[in-house]
């Protein structure tokens, strides 16, 4: 049967740790020039609504790596942008690929393409979820911190679709994560909710960045305003000012504390451009850990051992 990876509440927490320790092993891999090419013969389709660098040109560069052939499409230049629907598209796509990874809106467009396809969809960032970035966000945290467990990982911001999947990793992996955000701009109750119900990890939100960031391991925020919602820039810009990544949040953190960004960044918004490329930041590490996790997650769902291990649930 065919895995999506449409949130990460697809994943269990054996899925997790094995795409992290994959990823390890193919980015050492890559440092010594070694080049395993496990997706020769496969083809990845991309198909895109929204702008994107980083997880476009990682999954790009890991399918070309590994010896397989991405073909990018914009969602624009298809046969979509006329209405034809998805399960038709999803079907006919379904012939000439192996695996599909789609950035879009809407979540439902995701799933329904899920649905008509016979293969593996990853979700390269909706408008409720970005699976795949916490996943390298997590990996890139193990490589500072030696491991997940007990890391107080704090969320500073808008409770927008990265926030989401970082709820639900709490969810699967058991984390400790905190939430500061305005009251208005919180993350959907509903996700939080059912994060909740498994009674794994603990994750707490609070309208207080100060007490949000107090002795946290790991500081992450993300831009105020998430493609799509433009129009909403300048108001979001005044209601966040409170919640700015600067050097007096950093204080009242853990001393080596990481400082994350999925990127792109609004510096001066967010974050402070000194703390953006202060000491305690890590983002170029995060960026490049996109690439060598999406390896380890096409290898999963299309390269030779996807059968064998079992993985992702
Ligand atoms: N972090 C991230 O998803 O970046 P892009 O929008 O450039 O893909
Ligand atoms: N929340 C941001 C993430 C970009 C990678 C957005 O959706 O625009």
């Amino acid at each position: 049967m065919k895995k999506d990876i449409l949130t990460l509440l697809d994943l269990s927490k054996n899925d997790f740790d094995h795409l992290f320790q994959r990823a390890r092993e193919l980015k050492a891999g890559y440092r010594k020039g070694v080049c395993e090419k496990t997706l020769a013969g496969k083809t990845l389709g991309l198909v895109f609504d929204k702008p994107s660098t980083r997880t476009r040109i990682s999954l790009e560069a890991a399918m070309v790596q590994l010896g397989g052939t991405p073909i990018f499409m914009s969602a624009q230049d298809t046969q979509m942008v006329r209405n034809e629907p998805i399960m038709d598209t999803g079907r006919v796509l379904s012939r000439y690929l192996d695996a599909l990874a789609i950035r879009t809106f809407s979540q439902d467009l995701l799933t329904e393409f899920a649905k008509f396809t016979t293969i593996p969809v990853i979700n390269a960032l909706t408008d409720r979820y970005h699976p795949c970035q916490v996943l390298s966000d997590l990996m890139t945290i193990i490589e500072y911190r030696g491991g997940y467990a007990g890391v107080k990982i704090t969320w500073v911001g808008d409770g927008n679709n990265v926030c989401h999947s970082w709820i639900n990793a709490a969810a699967v992996l058991g984390l400790n994560l905190v939430l500061g955000c305005p009251e208005e701009y919180f993350p959907d109750p509903d996700i939080l909710k059912r994060a909740r119900q498994t009674g794994c990890g603990n994750i707490e939100v609070t309208t207080d960045p100060v007490a949000a960031a107090e002795g946290a391991d790991v500081i992450y925020t993300d831009v105020w305003a998430s493609m799509g919602q433009e129009s909403e820039s300048l108001s979001r810009k005044k209601k966040f000012a409170p919640y700015q990544v600067n050097s007096s949040l950093i204080d009242v953190a853990s001393k080596d504390v990481l400082v994350m960004h999925c990127l792109p960044v609004h510096r001066g918004e967010e974050i402070s451009d000194e703390v953006f490329e202060g000491p305690r930041s890590i983002v170029w590490d995060q960026a490049e850990n996109k690439m060598h996790l999406h390896k380890a997650v096409l290898e999963t769902l299309i390269g030779p051992t996807h059968n064998e291990k079992g993985l992702i649930r």
